[in-house]
């Protein structure tokens, strides 16, 4: 099916999202899948996002550049959908430095029509956590009070914000409007001094990216999609409220860059052998035991962004299969396989029993329904030979290749790679 698709049209367009609750360790598949790409496109999010990276078994996390910025042949965009932080990422440019990476305004483009994060919607985010009853867990990064500026249309976006009249018109209508912004900009002078400052930095970078993007994809050049976060934290189709507030699927993509769902020929999902959350939110397969603990210490389950600690629990195949649906999934990658060497039985969810509903085999819309679930586990037996680190997925030891096709099986989805450990060429290949 996807040869064919490939054959029929000029270019190719990859999506790749994470399939589960983000932290799926999209940054090395990314990194890897752009090695052969023209162009990388992150789409929605903004720093809230860590994508982790071993460059030269070198530690990198980027928050808002995508992920393929590090091969120097290709470029990067942000889209329309992204929100920028615009002091962290220049903080960000700079420190690929020492990579030997150089932007130019040829390699980046950054959208003038993406939406500004200011020192005022970090803390309206931290304010609404602190008194909220049953607070999200956000990031605090001024994720959702971006957003909700944006949908208000009183937002300010980054064509301009890097233009110091229309910049600072913005600032002065918020101050004219809002007592509390007001304040917020006298007791918080370096944090805006540090914002405006970036703007000259920022400025020969933005373009109508969204024309160029387009561009690319109809000359015929292979271009990749990033997404951020997870298919489950998505604004309408994840576990509302406790989402993100963005659109981090793939039909987010063709909305945040202004691309036809028509140009897209591969939808590529990852997801780990296991499955962690951060934040608040039901989580039915989470496991609060020895295991749980084992499997995030092995894993070093801690957030790229914040050093939170993430909730670890089995794999759960009622949320892939939904993902799968929601998002038309080509390929799945099932990352982190070796994180489960060594740890056996493994469980699997395949349904959840609800005390009233009974048995439920697709994703609940209602969170508070969800939160009641527990599931139905398959079993399988575990491995304790290492697993090869590179080569075909075949190769793997034979209880291993059982779960890989049961999981491949309950969503109905190839599984076309399977990684095997942080670095570029720890991966498996069908
Ligand atoms: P926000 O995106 O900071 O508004 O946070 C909303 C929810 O999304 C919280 O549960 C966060 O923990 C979660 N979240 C945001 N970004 C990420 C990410 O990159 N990985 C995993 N969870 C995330």
């Amino acid at each position: 099916m996807t040869s064919e698709i490939l054959q029929a049209t000029a270019s190719q367009v990859t999506v790749l999202i994470g399939a589960q609750w983000g932290d799926e360790g999209k940054g090395k598949w990314i990194d890897v899948l752009s090695k052969d790409t023209d162009l990388v496109v992150r789409y929605q999010g903004g720093n809230n996002a860590g994508h982790t990276l071993y460059i030269d078994g070198q530690k990198v996390v980027l928050h808002q550049l995508p992920s393929g910025v590090f091969h120097s042949n290709q470029r990067s965009a942000l889209a329309a959908g992204v929100v920028v932080n615009p002091s962290q990422l220049v903080a960000e440019m700079t420190k690929l430095g020492p990579f030997g990476v150089s932007l130019s305004p040829e390699r980046l483009w950054l959208s003038g029509r993406a939406h500004v994060i200011t020192p005022w919607h970090i803390y309206v985010d931290g304010e609404r956590e602190k008194s909220a009853s049953s607070p999200i867990g956000t990031t605090k990064r001024g994720i959702g009070p971006t957003y909700s500026e944006k949908a208000a249309r009183s937002g300010l976006r980054l064509g301009h914000y890097v233009r110091d009249s229309s910049r600072l018109a913005w600032v002065e209508k918020m101050s004219e409007q809002n007592s509390a912004f007001r304040d917020h900009l006298a007791s918080h002078s370096q944090e805006w001094d540090e914002f405006h400052q970036a703007a000259k930095k920022l400025a020969p970078f933005v373009t109508d990216a969204e024309d160029l993007i387009r561009t690319s994809v109809s000359s015929g050049q292979k271009v990749l999609l990033e997404g951020a976060q997870g298919s489950l934290l998505d604004l309408d189709h994840g576990s509302y409220p406790f989402v993100t507030s963005s659109s981090t699927g793939a039909g987010g993509a063709c909305q945040s860059i202004g691309l036809s769902p028509r140009r897209i020929t591969n939808i590529i999902g990852i997801a780990k052998g296991y499955v962690t959350r951060v934040g608040s939110g039901p989580f039915p397969t989470e496991l609060f035991d020895e295991v749980g603990k084992l499997i995030a210490k092995k894993g070093n389950e801690f957030g790229a962004t914040t050093g939170r600690p993430r909730r670890v629990g089995w794999m759960d195949c009622v949320a892939l299969r939904y993902v799968a649906e929601v998002n038309g999934l080509t390929g799945l990658v099932l990352n982190k396989l070796d994180i489960l060497t060594g740890i056996g039985p493994i469980k699997m969810a395949t349904a959840y029993q609800h005390p009233k509903l009974g048995l439920i085999k697709t994703l609940p819309w209602d969170t508070d329904i969800l939160a009641e679930c527990t599931p139905v586990y398959e079993e399988f037996p575990g491995w304790d030979v290492e697993i090869p680190k590179s080569g075909k997925i075949k190769d793997l030891p034979p209880q291993a290749i059982r779960f890989v096709e049961a999981v491949s099986k309950a969503v109905d989805v190839p599984v076309t790679m399977v990684g095997t450990g942080p670095n570029r060429s720890e991966a498996l290949y069908i």
